[in-house]
């Protein structure tokens, strides 16, 4: 097959056809996945500050936060420090851990389209259960599900949108993912904010996680697979109907004969585990594997997760803490926004180095303002202007956050992977994720009694690593055709000498783009 069929006079570009209505309504219906995963993240965050949810599934935390004689009573750092608690909240992430193994099989082997909508069940149940629960092992169980249906959507969402979209606009399409992700956030942020004083006002958080199960379970039914995915599971003339729809034009011989090709290499190996492992992937293995917990190591779930915590320590109040977390909440909506715009222009490497910058300079100030407030000691408070001062901080990181790693996080994985390690690679995405947001999760409350205000510059040290390793490894790939990534290591400084020539010349050439 090497150096075949494929016309590369035109360069990768030239097969794209135009971008479709049809494409674009596919991939919003699809990137619903996004708002099943921190739709609950985000109500976790608020509820844990909700004094009926706490009186009723964990009465030792109520007690420990209200009671003033307790040790650490006057230091802010040790506030609701309780292992059950945070065991409940992180628990999601670990079953999502061990749920996108599972969901990588069945993504390569039964189709994207099933993958999400199996994602869409588990959440669906999940999220009745956690509505309904009346102990806390029907909560745990509930929330257990809900990270089954997180681990399959993660795994399915990108690389169904990664494959779907014309490679011009795949930056966007796939961020539509991160956007569904940030709205969820924002809603339940709104929600938490107005039924935290409402009897009951918890179930309905909890299960309004439902509406978007059912859209995506829906949602699914009625969206095609990619065409990728029907050849790699040898439905040839369905794929050709799916790529001439999707790309609006009846000539779509050059790209199909690529996706061809490239299911060709794929089944030339039987193993995608022990293929990625192979020398000639190491690039997709390393950045699979170092993205999600850099995107981790950003520190921005410590903002997510204990926003509202994290701002009644900061001595906002318990109302006005969950307004800053309605402010932060917006910021991230908007900076993705910013991110769709800019994804396929400017490319990944300047949002990711920018978003980098930005974020250390914005955790040296907090880090800064805390360390000169509270000290080492945890006794203090801001006055009005300082708090001002903080809140933007946090947003300008958040923003930061919003434009950079956090879509990236699952833009590039999706993307750099050929056919053969593809789901092999989000499967490894993934799990590294959720292991590390499980981690981060489970730490958080304690790394904050013990480094304090230090938490901001370590997770700001991480910032300067990732940053430097984005600068130095992380080639461009905007615009470039996902089954023809291999010429994109191939002219890298660092990577080129992992990948040998003719798997580049299976594939496309690059020159023209
Ligand atoms: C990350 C999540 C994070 C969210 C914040 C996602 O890309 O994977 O861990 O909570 O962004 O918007």
């Amino acid at each position: 097959m090497a150096g075949g069929v494929v016309a590369t006079g035109g360069g990768g570009t030239h097969h794209e056809g135009k971008i479709t209505l049809f494409v674009i309504v596919t991939c919003i219906v699809a990137a619903m996945g996004g708002l099943l995963f921190d739709y609950d993240l985000g109500i976790i965050g608020g509820m844990t500050s909700m004094d009926q949810f706490l009186l009723k599934f964990f009465p030792n935390v109520y007690i420990q936060m209200k009671d003033q004689s307790g040790v650490h009573h006057h230091s802010q750092y040790y506030k609701f420090d309780n292992p059950l608690l945070t065991l409940f909240t992180s628990s999601l992430y670990l079953a999502a851990l061990v749920a996108s193994f599972f969901a990588s099989s069945i993504t390569r082997i039964m189709g994207r389209k099933i993958s999400m909508f199996i994602g869409g069940i588990f959440f669906l149940v999940g999220s009745l259960l956690d509505a309904f629960a009346i102990n806390v092992a029907m909560l745990i169980i509930g929330r257990l599900l809900l990270g089954f249906g997180v681990g399959f959507c993660n795994q399915s969402v990108p690389l169904y949108l990664s494959e779907m979209a014309p490679p011009k606009i795949r930056g966007a399409l796939n961020i539509g993912f991160q956007l569904m992700i940030t709205i969820e956030i924002l809603i339940a942020n709104l929600i938490n904010y107005k039924l935290a004083k409402i009897k009951n006002g918890w179930r309905f958080s909890l299960g309004i996680g439902a509406v978007p199960a059912i859209i995506l379970c829906l949602g699914a039914i009625f969206l095609d697979d990619t065409p990728n995915s029907m050849i790699e599971r040898g439905k040839q003339e369905k794929a050709r109907k799916m790529l001439q729809r999707i790309r609006g034009i009846d000539d779509v011989d050059e790209e199909f004969q690529k996706l061809v090709n490239a299911s060709e290499e794929a089944k030339k190996v039987d193993n995608a585990w022990k293929n990625i492992i192979e020398a000639k992937y190491r690039p997709q293995l390393v950045f699979c594997s170092l993205i999600p917990f850099f995107q981790q190591f950003t520190g921005i779930n410590v903002i997510m997760f204990y926003a509202p915590v994290l701002f009644q320590t900061l001595g906002f109040g318990s109302n006005a803490s969950l307004m800053s977390a309605v402010i932060t909440g917006g910021v991230n909506v908007v900076a993705t926004i910013i991110s769709i715009f800019s994804v396929d222009k400017f490319g990944r490497r300047i949002l990711f180095l920018e978003g980098g910058i930005q974020m250390l300079l914005c955790q040296i100030a907090v880090g800064a303002m805390i360390a000169k407030e509270f000290g080492v000691s945890g006794v203090g408070s801001f006055n009005k202007g300082e708090v001002n001062l903080l809140l933007f901080f946090i947003c300008a990181y958040v923003a930061s956050f919003a434009w950079s790693w956090g879509p990236l996080g699952w833009l590039v994985p999706s993307e750099i992977c050929s056919l053969e390690i593809r789901s092999a690679g989000q499967a490894i995405n993934v799990s590294v994720n959720m292991l590390f947001t499980f981690i981060i999760g489970q730490v958080f409350l304690m790394m904050l009694c013990h480094l304090k205000f230090g938490l901001f510059f370590f997770f700001g040290g991480f910032v300067v690593i990732m940053t430097i390793f984005i600068a130095f490894f992380l080639p461009e790939t905007k615009n470039v055709p996902i089954e023809e990534m291999n010429s994109v290591w191939r002219s890298h400084w660092f990577w080129a000498r992992f990948i040998p020539q003719d798997m580049v010349n299976s594939h496309a050439h690059l020159q023209d783009l």
